[in-house]
């Protein structure tokens, strides 16, 4: 992993400590940095308990809802921007309520997690930075409109857009468990995904370039887009478990919500180019074969499994 950006004197906040948000920041306090992550809801025991008080990791509530931004603390230097923007709202309080505090930080980065949605579908052509942006979903076009306030805000802003993001806990691995996993094929329709650590290492590559190296936006995918059939049965064959029968997409969606729906609207090839040729970063799980098989062993390590 890449250890220039983040170094002992770095203090990195964290705006959305979920699941990529969490893991940056652990590898980020692991790299000797000061981290302090928000989320919505009050730690468990307030913060006290032995747990939290033993993690290197400092948590601040933070809900935009509320209306304000939280005390940030001094001297911020790295800043990882998680939070999706609020679609009802038709725009986004996270980025309303803390320019202004951030504008008044050291920065010398902040990191905005986009998505891969805002090139909209391609009937499954590779998409470049460099391509389009014609999103066709709104939660995309809202996206789309956040990633640009990010980017025109006068902040050292870059912007990571990902595909679907997978790692430990975010397999199909408890659905085919459970018997819950839907096999479904659609012609010539294919999904780009990465693995959460792979989004924490490019955003540390990324991070560690000197400040006139770093493109704007940069996408995060790995080397193999592919059917979601294709995934399924690696993880099923991973678990040494059945496949559930094939079911033909045409034939059940009529009766998917509009939200599974969605996620079959777009077919794209997300090229990966410009940070692993380009930049010089090197996927830890180029495919879903490694990074499925590496998710597995963590969870039946931390006894997710
Ligand atoms: N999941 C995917 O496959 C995927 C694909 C492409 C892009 N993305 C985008 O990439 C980003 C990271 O994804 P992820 O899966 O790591 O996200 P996640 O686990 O859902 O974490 C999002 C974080 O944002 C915080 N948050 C949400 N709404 C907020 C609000 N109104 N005020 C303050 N904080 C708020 C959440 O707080 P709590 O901790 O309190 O919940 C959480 O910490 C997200 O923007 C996501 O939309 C996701």
């Amino acid at each position: 992993m890449t250890a220039g950006a983040v170094n002992p004197l770095a203090r990195v906040l964290v705006i959305g400590g979920g699941y990529s948000g969490l893991r940056f920041g652990q590898a980020a306090a692991a790299l000797g940095a000061q981290v302090w992550l928000t989320r919505r809801s009050a730690p468990e025991g307030g913060g006290n308990n032995a747990a939290e008080a033993a993690s290197p990791l400092q948590w601040l509530p933070y809900d935009s809802a509320a209306g304000q931004a939280p005390a940030l603390p001094n001297g911020l230097t790295h800043v990882l921007v998680t939070t999706p923007p609020g679609a009802a709202s038709g725009g986004d309080a996270v980025f309303q309520q803390l320019l202004e505090p951030l504008r008044q930080q050291p920065l010398q980065w902040l990191g905005y997690l986009s998505t891969t949605g805002v090139y909209g579908d391609t009937g499954g052509a590779w998409v470049s930075e460099t391509s389009p942006t014609e999103p066709g979903l709104t939660r995309s076009r809202s996206r789309l409109e956040s990633e640009q306030r990010w980017l025109a805000s006068g902040l050292p802003v870059q912007s990571f857009r990902l595909p679907a993001i997978y790692g430990p806990g975010r397999c199909p691995f408890t659905q085919l468990r459970q018997g819950t996993a839907r096999l479904v094929h659609k012609p010539g329709q294919v999904f780009c995904r990465i693995h959460v650590d792979d989004i924490v290492g490019a955003l540390l590559h990324a991070a560690a370039l000197p400040a006139s190296q770093r493109p704007a936006v940069i996408n995060v995918s790995d080397d193999a887009p592919c059917p979601s059939s294709e995934t399924l049965g690696y993880a099923a064959h991973l678990l040494g478990c059945k496949l559930p029968p094939v079911q033909r997409f045409d034939a059940i969606a009529g009766a998917m919500s509009p939200m599974a729906l969605s996620f079959w609207a777009d077919n794209r090839r997300v090229s990966n180019h410009l940070l692993c040729q380009q930049l010089g970063y090197r996927l830890r799980y180029p495919s879903y074969r490694e990074g499925f098989a590496a998710s597995l062993r963590e969870e039946q390590a931390s006894g997710l499994a």
